[in-house]
C-alpha cells in the first residue's frame, strides 16, 4: 500500500475494532471506543506536531524541552460521525482548535454538497486533521480536504477507523498529498453504500438514532 496511507497495527487497537464490529456492543460502549480508538490513531498521526524549545527548571536545574507548538493543529470533524472522533483526538491534544464541516449527499446527482463550515481562524497556518470514521466511497472525505484546502490549508491528514479500498483510492487519486490513518480496512462496500463486513451506521451507533 502507498506510504501515504497508515495503518495502524497493534492488538490493542484491533481487539477494540472488534468490540465496535459487535452487534451487541451499545451505544455507550461504541462512543466510548470510537473515542479510544481516536486517541490511539492521533498518538500516530501527531507524530509530526509542531514542536519548539522551553526552557524547563527542575528541582535539579535548567534543561531545554521540546513541548509542541501553540495553536499549530486545528482537528475538522466531518459532520455526524466524525463528531465521535473528537475527544478521543483532544485528549491527547486538549489544545487544537476544532472546526466542522457538515456534508451530504445530494439524492439526485450523488454528489457530496456541503451545508455547514465553520473553521478556526488562520486555519491555512495549521496542521489540520479531518475526522471521517467511516472512510467508505470517500466522498465526503474529499470534499472535506478540498474545502479545506479552498481556504488555503497546505498541512491536511486524514483519520478515519475503518476503510473500504474504494475510499482508500478515491483520497489517493484526489488528493495524493495527504497522509490517511486508518486502524482497519475491510473488504468493500455493499449496495447501500455500507462498509462490509464494517460496523454498521456509526453516527447512528454513536448518537442512538436509526
Ligand atoms: N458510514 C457509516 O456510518 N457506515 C458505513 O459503513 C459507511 C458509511
Amino acid at each position: 500500500m502507498d506510504k501515504n496511507v497508515i495503518v495502524v497495527n497493534h492488538p490493542l487497537l484491533n481487539h477494540k475494532i472488534a468490540l465496535l464490529r459487535d452487534v451487541n456492543t451499545a451505544m455507550k460502549q461504541f462512543r466510548e471506543i470510537v473515542c479510544e480508538v481516536s486517541t490511539l490513531l492521533a498518538y500516530e498521526a501527531l507524530k509530526d506536531v509542531p514542536v519548539e524549545a522551553r526552557e524547563v527548571t527542575t528541582p535539579l536545574e535548567s534543561v531545554t524541552q521540546y513541548v509542541v507548538k501553540e495553536n499549530s493543529v486545528a482537528i475538522v470533524p466531518v459532520l455526524r460521525a466524525g463528531l465521535g472522533m473528537v475527544n478521543g483526538v483532544l485528549a491527547l491534544l486538549p489544545t487544537a482548535e476544532v472546526g466542522h464541516i457538515g456534508i451530504y449527499r445530494d439524492p439526485e446527482t450523488l454528489e457530496a454538497k456541503e451545508y455547514y463550515c465553520k473553521l478556526p481562524e488562520k486555519i491555512a497556518d495549521k496542521k489540520v486533521i479531518v475526522l471521517d470514521p467511516m472512510l467508505a466511497t470517500g466522498a465526503s472525505a474529499c470534499a472535506a480536504i478540498s474545502m479545506l484546502k479552498s481556504k488555503g490549508c497546505k498541512d491536511i491528514k486524514l483519520m478515519s477507523i475503518l476503510a473500504a479500498p474504494q475510499g482508500i483510492d478515491k483520497v489517493r487519486n484526489s488528493h495524493r498529498d495527504v497522509q490517511v490513518f486508518l486502524a482497519c480496512v475491510d473488504r468493500g462496500l455493499n449496495g447501500n453504500g455500507y462498509i462490509v463486513p464494517g460496523f454498521g451506521d456509526a453516527g447512528n451507533r454513536l448518537f442512538g438514532t436509526k
